[in-house]
């Protein structure tokens, strides 16, 4: 392993803004009494890589609680470094699969989801591990508040176009969407906040999607 990534697996086990694996699982029903020393709403971004939307949320809506989800530590670390050298007290991180979300959070324990750039996962075979396929929708319905609302950002028009096919099969409600952000919603505050792997999408000139949808029908 490189040794910037090695530096950062052994620093991000000392940021009392992580959980790593097992060590969140305690925190299940709990996240925002014992993280945060508070009530107010949980936000979950996943797929959150370096928590660019984690972050900046957590500025803009500091009533809100924010934790950005991902494997990879060397990138959590980014986002939490940033969190702790602003003093931002409202995000945490937490690296697990997604796969794994229902032993982390309680049922209706979440105000609203952010699913940022996820891999597209193309290949039929690999469907199961796309990030809003109907058993992760499923997973999602469950820790969601009732009226819990999902965004998507994607420059993948086939991971748009298989989600908006799942919205509609399974006929959830959609609430906003494009399929050029900045052509649509140039404006808007928290759409154009850019993650790291949309600036480099905008710099090959990739429109970016975006869909807001409720997965209560
Ligand atoms: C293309 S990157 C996007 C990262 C970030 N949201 C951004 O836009 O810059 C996709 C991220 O999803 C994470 N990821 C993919 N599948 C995952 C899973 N099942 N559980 C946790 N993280 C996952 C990867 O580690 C990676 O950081």
């Amino acid at each position: 392993m490189a040794k910037r990534k090695l530096q950062r697996f052994t620093e991000i086990g000392t940021f009392k803004n992580v959980k790593q694996l097992d060590e969140g699982k305690p925190f299940k029903g709990k996240w925002a009494k014992d993280l945060f020393a508070n009530d107010n709403p949980i936000v979950l971004e996943l797929a959150c890589g370096k928590g660019e939307y984690s972050v900046n949320l957590a500025k803009k809506f500091p009533d809100k609680n924010f934790i950005g989800i991902d494997y990879k530590g060397n990138r959590l670390w980014v986002g939490a470094k940033q969190a702790i050298d602003e003093n931002v007290e409202n995000v945490g991180f937490l690296r697990i699969q997604i796969q794994q979300i229902l032993e982390y959070f309680e049922v209706g324990e979440i105000d609203e989801i952010w699913l940022t750039f996820p891999d597209p996962q193309a290949q039929s075979p690999l469907e199961r591990k796309r990030l809003t396929n109907p058993d992760f929708l499923n997973k999602y319905k469950t820790v969601l508040k009732p009226d819990g609302i999902i965004n998507l950002k994607t420059d993948n028009d086939g991971f748009y176009n298989y989600t908006l096919e799942k919205i509609r099969e399974l006929k959830l409600t959609i609430l906003q969407q494009t399929n050029n952000v900045y052509r649509d919603f140039y404006s808007d505050e928290i759409l154009s906040i850019k993650t790291h792997y949309e600036k480099i999408y905008l710099q090959k000139e990739k429109n970016i999607n975006y869909v807001k949808f409720k997965l209560n029908g």
